[in-house]
């Protein structure tokens, strides 16, 4: 049975798709298949563009590559995936109030798997000058995409 995750945050440029490549290198490490890996915004803005630039070299300075178009939730996706992981609180505020009464998606906090408790959002890199969020985004990701994987994905 194919597994279908989805990650949100609120542009698709910056953190879902680091997520979204995280989680996809993790699970061909772990040779984990049948599972699909996507990622999409809350908002509107970026839709049809690539990822922020410092994301895309984020991830290339890991060896990985990011060429996610962006796009934006559908009421759909709350029925077609399993997983949709949040990267903050307000991801998950507007996930809960967007979800349909009867949804199949588990709705979840990306960072409650892995990460201490101080250190469970996934912070907005966006705003800030240069690229050190992203890394740290990058870093979250990778223990956070690990734990999940073992908790849920690994029988
Ligand atoms: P992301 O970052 O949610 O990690 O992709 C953001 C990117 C763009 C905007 C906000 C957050 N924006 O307002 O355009």
């Amino acid at each position: 049975m194919v597994q279908k995750i989805l990650m949100i945050c609120l542009g698709n440029i910056c953190r879902s798709p680091i997520a979204e490549v995280v989680m996809v290198e993790t699970l061909n490490k772990a040779k984990v298949q049948n599972v699909v890996v996507d990622s999409a915004a809350i908002g509107p803005w970026h839709v049809g563009n690539r990822a922020d630039p410092r994301a895309i070299s984020t991830l290339q300075q890991h060896g990985l590559q990011c060429t996610h178009i962006v796009r934006q939730i559908r009421k759909e996706d709350f029925n077609e995936f399993d997983y949709i992981f949040g990267m903050d609180e307000d991801n998950m505020k507007e996930l809960n109030r967007l979800k349909p009464s009867k949804a199949k998606a588990e709705l979840l906090l990306l960072g409650d798997f892995g990460l201490e408790k101080k250190n469970r959002i996934i912070e907005d890199p966006y705003y800030e000058r240069g690229a050190e969020g992203f890394e740290t985004a990058y870093q979250q990701c990778v223990v956070a995409c690990a734990a999940f994987m073992k908790e849920r994905l690994q029988k």
